[in-house]
């Protein structure tokens, strides 16, 4: 395990480039896969009440399928451009949230190009649009587990998180969780910026399906690098 740096860098892709890639969940709507997901809401059981079984998120997946040459060349060009030519990209959509993701790790072991000769290196969020919400980036880490959860195991809660951060946040989280947990640093949501941050790094949603938002779109990339 490698803990890179976070970064937040400005204009990620060429304008031309970006109005590409805004264009294609539009272009492609037909195979985003919509994904009912239950257990997301599992800490949230008025929400659950509300919406029984809500779309929660699309996802229009690229992963090198010959299918969009152009957005692969695009991706790459622009990681390589930004990052040097060490950083592989292991995954790659364009995400379209309607519920914020629960806090979690992009990184275990033979997951999207970790393995004995490399590691997990950034996951790489960079908006389709201004959105009002943001990515709270946590400082513990782990390459075991991706879920909270399991990570708070056997270790006493730290207490980090305030409750106003919580209820600014993070309403949509188990406050137990929330207690393993200090805050590193947060990123909003603004349109071809490019929030880089590790792969075994905590990280999740704000809450914005409480503050009334009702989607985000993002390029979301999982990379990996050698030792
Ligand atoms: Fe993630």
């Amino acid at each position: 395990m490698k803990i890179l740096p976070t970064k937040v860098l400005d204009s990620f892709f060429t304008e031309e480039e970006f109005r590409y890639m805004k264009s294609l969940p539009f272009l492609y709507s037909e195979i985003n896969d919509g994904t009912f997901y239950d257990p997301i809401f599992k800490f949230r059981p008025d929400i659950q009440e509300k919406l029984p079984r809500s779309l929660v998120r699309r996802y229009l997946a690229f992963n090198d399928n010959p299918q969009f040459p152009d957005v692969n060349r695009i991706l790459k060009n622009a990681v390589q451009k930004h990052f040097g030519p060490n950083l592989y990209i292991g995954a790659s959509h364009i995400l379209t949230a309607f519920y914020p993701y629960l806090a979690h790790s992009d990184a275990v072991y033979g997951e999207f190009g970790i393995d004995d000769k490399h590691y997990g290196a950034y996951t790489l969020i960079i908006p389709l649009d201004n959105f009002e919400s943001n990515t709270v980036i946590f400082n513990e880490y782990s390459e075991k587990t991706k879920v909270v959860n399991v990570y708070a195991e056997g270790r006493e809660p730290i207490y980090k998180i305030d409750d106003e951060f919580y209820n600014r946040y993070l309403t949509h989280e188990a406050k137990e969780c929330m207690n393993h947990l200090s805050v590193e640093t947060v990123y909003p949501w603004r349109a071809n910026t490019c929030l880089a941050m590790s792969r075994y790094k905590f990280h999740g949603s704000d809450d914005f399906f409480s503050h009334g938002i009702p989607y985000k779109q993002a390029v979301i990339m999982w990379t990996y690098s050698p030792y």
